[in-house]
């Protein structure tokens, strides 16, 4: 017994002087394509620090409908992982920046050289007077429709409007033909909120949508009613068994050749590669029909929390994800395009250098729906009421709801 004390006396004497020990990394990446990528920057990690273990906690769930709540019980318990996934914007800075329970990363960036080494609209979605408060390890786009290729070769479909009612109308030819037209799995309700947000875009442009945050936009807005509409037609063309099937087994809908279409951020487009399939060859995506010239960002960055129990690896953590190796290594395999800017383009498919050049001149559009526009409050009430008109149809509730919310949430 002696014995064996002494060795971990010497082993944690070892640790403290010659770096190791540990670093718990939280997340929601836990399969369906999310897994592969955070695989791909661990082993970056590893190979820089081979002496530091990963404990990766993750809460599966997509959109980390389940993890946030995990997540904010430890962080209100002074519990916290070394690191953890938060996307930009209100997610962060609402829940747990002006709380006090962040520590500032601006002078670690400068420190690393690489401080003006991202976008600026991701940054100051990261940021909070004036300084950094999570680094950025990707840009997700939220406004896609993924398209079976052989299916709308079947249907004699050779071009996909993009525009609502001529959308709906290739929708009905694909029903008639004996697909599912859409492919919807809204099981975690997120899903729902993230089709319903795609759409507002559309009725709103991105500027009116964007007023909704800025205090420009009323949510009395005619677009928000026509987006309800839209969303309820959509309604008549997705699987009856969308409401017990996740984001995953949706899209996979489309890979098993059962459906013609899937809105879904590109993530869908990372799982469909690691499934084995090759953009522009089996599969094709669009912008969600009235979203051309903007982009939905959704950014999924990494934190330091105060009092995280291994402070010295967390921040090399940071420093790997923040780096150009780690995003390469992260993005081609997620779907994402690398928040750096100075990330090798050579390594990414077709479709992520499509979604480059957009993210580099379209309008952004933050997503609720990936807490980046409103804080959790508001998101927690569309994705509920959205639940409820699904179920009701009952369009002048959905409408009060939400309006309440935002008056509660966002005004
Ligand atoms: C988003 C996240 C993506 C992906 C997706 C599905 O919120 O930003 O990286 O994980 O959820 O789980």
């Amino acid at each position: 017994m002696k014995r064996l004390l002494v060795l971990l006396v010497v082993l944690l004497s070892f640790a403290v002087v010659f770096g190791g020990g540990v670093v718990e990394i939280f997340s929601w990446w836990t399969g369906g394509g999310e897994e592969e990528g955070l695989f791909a920057i661990f082993e970056v990690f590893n190979e820089w620090y081979p002496d530091v273990e990963i404990i990766n906690a993750t809460v599966a769930g997509g959109a980390g409908f389940a993890a946030k709540a995990v997540l904010k019980t430890r962080m209100l318990g002074g519990n916290p992982p070394d690191s953890f996934q938060v996307h930009g914007g209100m997610e962060l800075i609402d829940t747990y920046v002006v709380t006090g329970l962040m520590e500032p990363l601006s002078d670690h960036l400068k420190e690393w050289g690489i401080y003006d080494k991202f976008p600026s609209a991701i940054m100051d979605i990261c940021s909070y007077n004036g300084l950094v408060y999570s680094i950025p390890v990707n840009v997700h786009r939220g406004n896609v429709v993924f398209i079976n290729n052989a299916i709308l070769e079947d249907v004699g479909i050779e071009r996909v409007p993009d525009d609502w009612p001529g959308f709906i109308e290739v929708l009905k030819k694909i029903k008639d033909a004996g697909y599912i037209p859409l492919a919807l799995g809204d099981k975690d309700k997120w899903e729902a909120a993230h089709l319903f947000e795609s759409i507002l875009i559309s009725t709103l442009g991105a500027y009116n949508y964007n007023g909704l945050w800025e205090g420009r936009t009323s949510f009395d807005h005619p677009g928000i009613e026509e987006a309800v509409d839209i969303f309820h037609e959509l309604m008549n063309y997705v699987n009856d068994d969308h409401a017990a099937l996740t984001w995953q087994e949706a899209t996979r809908l489309v890979f098993d050749g059962e459906a013609a279409f899937n809105v879904m951020g590109d993530w869908a487009m990372g799982y469909l590669k690691t499934l084995g399939w090759t953009p522009g060859v089996e599969f094709s995506w669009m912008t969600v029909p009235g979203t051309k010239g903007t982009f939905m960002v959704v950014t999924d960055t990494f934190g330091l929390p105060k009092n995280a129990p291994n402070r010295e690896n967390a921040l090399k953590w940071l420093k790997v994800i923040a780096s150009v190796e780690g995003q390469d290594a992260f993005n081609p395999i997620k779907g994402s395009i690398p928040a750096r800017v100075d990330a090798n383009k050579e390594l990414y498919d077709d479709y992520l250098v499509w979604s480059m050049n957009d993210f580099a001149t379209n309008a952004l559009c933050p997503s609720i729906a990936h807490g980046s526009a409103a804080a959790e409050g508001f998101i927690t009430a569309l994705n509920d009421a959205l639940n409820l008109f699904i179920a009701n149809q009952n369009k002048a509730q959905f409408l009060r709801t939400l309006r309440n919310a935002a008056g509660e949430y966002v005004y």
